[in-house]
């Protein structure tokens, strides 16, 4: 599966796992079971915002008495944390919060999340852990382009790093040549960063005149953002490294919740140590069962200043049984958030789905947008796609014409395409905004 030749140090590598990722089935789930027992009642002695939405649900920490007790509890939406901004969802006194962070949100207030001095030390340790999954070992050197501030990327992994015992650069995401001149002046083993960003710094390498298949890097973690199969394969081809997915998100902790190991690529290894997860039908809220796609709603199992209950993290994906770690479920790469989701003339349309065409489509570089307009009564979008360098125009118009075909054909609907030359859009430090919605309200 893999297109990179760089050989990492034994990945498996058993012997440098925390207890926890060798545990059988029945011993995870106990200690699960005891966990979420603690964060019930701590959320409800503590929060009064739990407190009111278990006893207007009619339930108590007591009514749970096995793991799939959890789906009486209700659960907890973005707007319940902006509801309670900026600490009001907080479940130890302010003398005991080590460290704040919150997610920038397009919309409205941010949602500000806490970490105890022991969250913090968790946090690291499973960040390491993810690190070691990944194929990164004590004694690396490893690039943090992830933004270092409020966003919980750019610190999450540093105090990661550190944990592992390996050596933090921490050059936070932007100023792109420099990115460059980095990596090829500290020679790192691993870089942690956006994909969409990766794009960039790729681009730059060869706009310097630089092989990016000659740099030091074997390895990125990469996270953030939604990407495919396709985007790895891209990635893995131009820098001659392995690509492997991190997930995570401020109100569940940050990055580290799964992790992706790199001797199997197969989807993310949930740490079930610390996090439950379920998915669900975000249409009606009705649990769904292990292999069936839905929304993934997370319970934390140890945090101490935010405890969260049945999270709604809005991603879609699917859960299945451990791989690599044999008794953490995977989840499988996310297909897209609900609000991202575009509905077209009645079909629902994920922008992963048009990056994996993109990236099939010859002569189309992994840049591009997605523009909705209004036609008529209609919706209406056009995909926005820089052409590689050196593609003629003749190669372009076939390049649009291969596109427009097969959106027709794998997501079924017709969607325009305007190919544009090569570094015109604008390029992701951090997150990239692919959606440009001129649809009028
Ligand atoms: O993005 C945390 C993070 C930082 C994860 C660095 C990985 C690496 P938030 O800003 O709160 O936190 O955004 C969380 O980003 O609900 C997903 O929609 C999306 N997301 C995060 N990781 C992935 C991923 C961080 N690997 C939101 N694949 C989540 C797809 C992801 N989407």
């Amino acid at each position: 599966m893999s297109t990179s030749t760089r050989r990492l140090g034994d990945p498996l590598a058993a012997e440098l796992w925390d207890d926890a990722e060798r545990m059988s089935t029945d011993e995870l789930r106990a200690v699960q079971l005891s966990r979420l027992r603690w964060t019930l009642r701590h959320a409800y002695d503590n929060v009064p915002f739990y407190r009111s939405s278990f006893d207007a649900a009619g339930v108590h920490p007591d009514d749970c008495r096995e793991l799939a007790d959890i789906a009486k509890f209700p659960p907890t939406t973005k707007a319940d944390l902006r509801d309670n901004y900026p600490f009001g969802m907080f479940a130890v006194p302010q003398d005991q919060v080590r460290r704040v962070h919150a997610s920038s949100g397009t919309t409205g207030r941010p949602t500000v999340v806490g970490y105890t001095a022991r969250d913090i030390e968790n946090w690291a340790g499973l960040f390491a852990r993810s690190l070691r999954a990944a194929g990164v070992r004590a004694g690396q050197r490893v690039h943090n382009a992830y933004g270092y501030g409020l966003f919980t990327g750019g610190l999450g992994a540093h105090y990661g790093i550190e944990a592992l015992g390996a050596t933090a650069i921490p050059v936070s995401g932007g100023m792109t040549p420099r990115q460059v001149q980095l990596i090829q002046d500290f020679q790192p083993h691993a870089i942690l960063v956006t994909p969409t960003y990766m794009l960039t710094i790729m681009d730059e390498f060869e706009r310097q005149g630089i092989d990016p298949r000659t740099s030091s890097l074997r390895v990125g973690v990469f996270g953030a953002e939604p990407w495919t199969e396709q985007m790895r394969a891209e990635i893995e081809e131009r820098m001659d490294m392995h690509a492997v997915d991190i997930y995570g998100l401020s109100e569940v902790m940050g990055p580290g919740v799964s992790q992706e190991c790199v001797d199997t690529k197969d989807g993310l290894h949930i740490w079930e140590d610390h996090f439950l997860p379920e998915v669900i039908d975000p249409l009606d809220g009705t649990p769904l069962t292990d292999g069936e796609q839905g929304e993934l709603l997370f319970t934390s199992l140890t945090k101490e200043a935010l405890p969260i209950i049945r999270y709604r993290t809005r991603d879609l994906t699917t859960l299945r049984p451990g791989t690599a770690r044999p008794s953490m479920r995977r989840m499988e790469k996310i297909t897209g958030r609900t609000d991202d989701m575009i509905i077209l003339r009645g079909v629902n349309v994920f922008p992963t789905q048009i990056e994996e065409i993109v990236l099939r489509t010859a002569g189309l570089s992994p840049h591009f947008q997605l523009v909705l307009t209004t036609r008529g009564r209609m919706d209406a979008m056009g995909v926005r796609v820089e052409a590689r360098h050196g593609v003629d125009p003749d190669q372009r118009t076939a390049a649009a014409a291969a596109l427009v075909h097969a959106v027709k054909e794998t997501v079924g609907v017709s969607v325009t395409c305007e190919i544009i030359e090569p570094d015109t859009l604008e390029r992701s430090v951090g997150k990239l905004k692919r959606l440009i919605d001129q649809r009028n309200r």
